[in-house]
């Protein structure tokens, strides 16, 4: 035993040697704009909570009455018992949103992630995945036992040489997150569409940071883009825009009939308990119709783009999540630290999220946010050498 803790220590003191130790920190109270974290408040800038749906009072309401009607758990998986009337209006109502024939909903968006790729590329096929996509992406093609070509990011001409190479395999997938966890810029999918068409491949678009935020309901890129075709498939979270917990994917129905009897995650996993299907669902009604907290979203990434402009900073937001470009890791903590000084929550991401040497902080912005906190925390931002 003394081995094995002694290699683990070894271990831990080589990513703390590396600036690269993690450490969990409690928060207090609701998910909002304002987070209590070990009895300080900050002004938050870190959550996915795009549209501070996380303490809706309908959502929590439609919570509390799933609780008092159904209990808490959903004591099996789908295909066992735990199979819910509320999992089936919520898949009816994705479904709708997306513009698909059908959808069917998943635990954590990760654990989706991890058994849909290898369902929907069997070892026969190919997988084409943007070198950056999520970590869940990724993690989905390593258990598939189709080969992963991974093609630059969002370099359409890379991945049509690429799939040209393959052409021969009989199943292809193009895997691709809409907007991108970490730097928030948008994937060509206009153009990854069209590939996919030329070589008879399924397209996989996660739009975990895309949906609710984008499309005049919130369908995400695939409703603003209009891209509602039988070879795309659309995988969303309904834990961040939607401020809830659980994920779905929307597609044809032989591709979820598909899912249902082989996707591993799926299948061998207790269904969500229907009361928090009930909160999806009032999260996911709420958001479709309220095109108000969308177009707040817009305006304060708007905003924030003026105020970067205003002070000569060089970034320009496509979307709500915005990358400041820092470096050493070391130096990310630091600027992470005293933005906290200063009352304020950017969390720093650190390798291997991101490659050595480009720890970044990751501003998330909420439709919540007041215009007047977005700016105070670029003047901090600003004012802040890094040397
Ligand atoms: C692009 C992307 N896909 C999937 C996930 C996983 O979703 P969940 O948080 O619901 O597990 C995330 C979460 O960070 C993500 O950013």
């Amino acid at each position: 035993m003394e081995n094995i803790f002694g290699f683990i220590e070894q271990r831990l003191k080589c990513i703390k040697q590396a600036d690269l130790y993690r450490v969990l920190r409690p928060y207090g109270g609701a998910q909002g704009v304002v987070l209590e974290m070990e009895g300080k408040r900050y002004h938050n800038f870190s959550s996915n909570n795009y549209l501070g749906m996380a303490d809706h009072p309908e959502v929590v309401a439609a919570f509390k009455r799933g609780l008092d009607t159904y209990g808490v758990g959903s004591g099996a998986s789908r295909l066992i018992c735990g199979h819910h009337q509320a999992h089936v209006e919520l898949e009816r109502r994705v479904a709708e949103l997306k513009g698909k024939p059908a959808a069917l909903m998943f635990n954590a968006g990760y654990q989706a992630n991890v058994g849909l790729i290898a369902a929907l590329c069997p070892k026969e096929g190919v997988v084409f995945s943007d070198e950056l996509n999520h970590a869940s992406i990724i993690d989905g093609c390593r258990l598939g036992r189709a080969e992963t070509v991974v093609y630059g990011h969002c370099d359409v001409a890379d991945l049509d040489r690429k799939m040209r190479a393959y052409g021969h395999k009989p199943i292809k997938l193009v895997v691709t997150d809409g907007v991108f966890s970490v730097d928030g810029d948008i994937a060509p999918l206009a153009e990854l569409s069209e590939l996919c068409l030329k070589y008879k491949a399924l397209l996989y678009v996660d739009e975990a940071h895309s949906g609710g935020v984008f499309g005049p309901h919130g369908g995400g890129l695939l409703e603003e883009l209009n891209l509602r075709l039988p070879h795309v498939i659309g995988f969303g979270t309904f834990s961040k825009a939607f401020g809830v917990f659980g994920s779905y994917v929307a597609a044809e129905q032989p591709i979820i009939d598909l899912l249902v009897n082989t996707c591993r995650s799926f299948i061998y996993s207790t269904s969500l308990p229907p009361a928090l299907a009930e909160a999806c669902l009032a999260a996911v009604k709420i958001v479709s119709a309220d095109a108000d907290r969308r177009a707040r979203l817009w305006r304060n990434v708007a905003f924030l783009n003026e105020c970067f402009q205003a002070r000569g900073v060089p970034i320009k937001a496509a979307t709500q999540i915005v990358c400041y470009p820092v470096g050493p890791a070391a130096k990310a903590m630091e600027m992470m630290a005293y933005l906290k000084e200063h009352g304020f929550l950017v969390v720093a991401i650190r390798p291997p999220t991101v490659p050595p040497g480009s720890s970044r902080l990751r501003i998330s912005l909420s439709s919540e946010h007041d215009p007047l906190i977005i700016e105070k925390m670029v003047d901090l931002l600003a004012g802040y050498r890094i040397d």
